[in-house]
């Protein structure tokens, strides 16, 4: 047997004021877009922003159902609109940033395991990295330079 390590890094900023200007740009597109979440069950409102190579950004939001496991994340609302309308164009950067009604949130929210998944897909098809960078409504902005960093022993297309 043999034992490894997985090494990942990222670096936390301490609020939006110390990101590079073009990622508090994109963090502003994330909390704006999060201000429109259909989020009535959890209350819970998260919002994404796409930079895409072309200079598109793709703004989603959660969207819930009565029907709990209908709805979707924010991620992956942003993610499917890009590759839908922007099939073939490389995504540069993703923000990301949640607020709730019942309690401030003060810890940087990462897309969750299925949005990492689903994002992963998009990493490996175009070959280049893309930075992910999220937040809670206030606090440190936790920024990773590509996704895959996120999500070590990732299932891919290589094992069908
Ligand atoms: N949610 C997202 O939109 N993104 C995540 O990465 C985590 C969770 C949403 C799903 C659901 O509408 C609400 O947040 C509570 O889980």
């Amino acid at each position: 047997m043999r034992k490894i390590e997985i090494a990942t890094s990222a670096t936390i900023y301490k609020d939006i004021f110390e990101l590079s200007s073009g990622d508090a740009m994109l963090m502003k597109k994330a909390i704006e877009a999060r201000k429109t979440a259909y989020a009535p069950y959890s209350k819970f409102h998260v919002g994404a922003a796409l930079l895409l190579e072309n200079g598109e950004i793709i703004l989603g939001n959660n969207q819930e159902s009565a029907a709990y496991p209908s709805g979707m994340c924010a991620e992956r609302v942003a993610v499917w609109k890009a590759g839908s309308s922007f099939p073939k164009v490389k995504i540069h950067a993703l923000a990301i940033s949640a607020s709730s009604l019942i309690a401030t949130v003060d810890k940087p929210v990462g897309p969750c395991g299925a949005c990492r998944q689903t994002l992963s897909e998009y990493e490996i098809n175009q070959k280049t990295p893309f930075k992910v960078i999220f937040m809670g409504e206030i606090g440190e902005i936790v920024v990773t330079e590509s996704l895959l960093s996120l999500l070590p022993f990732s299932f891919d297309n290589s094992y069908l």
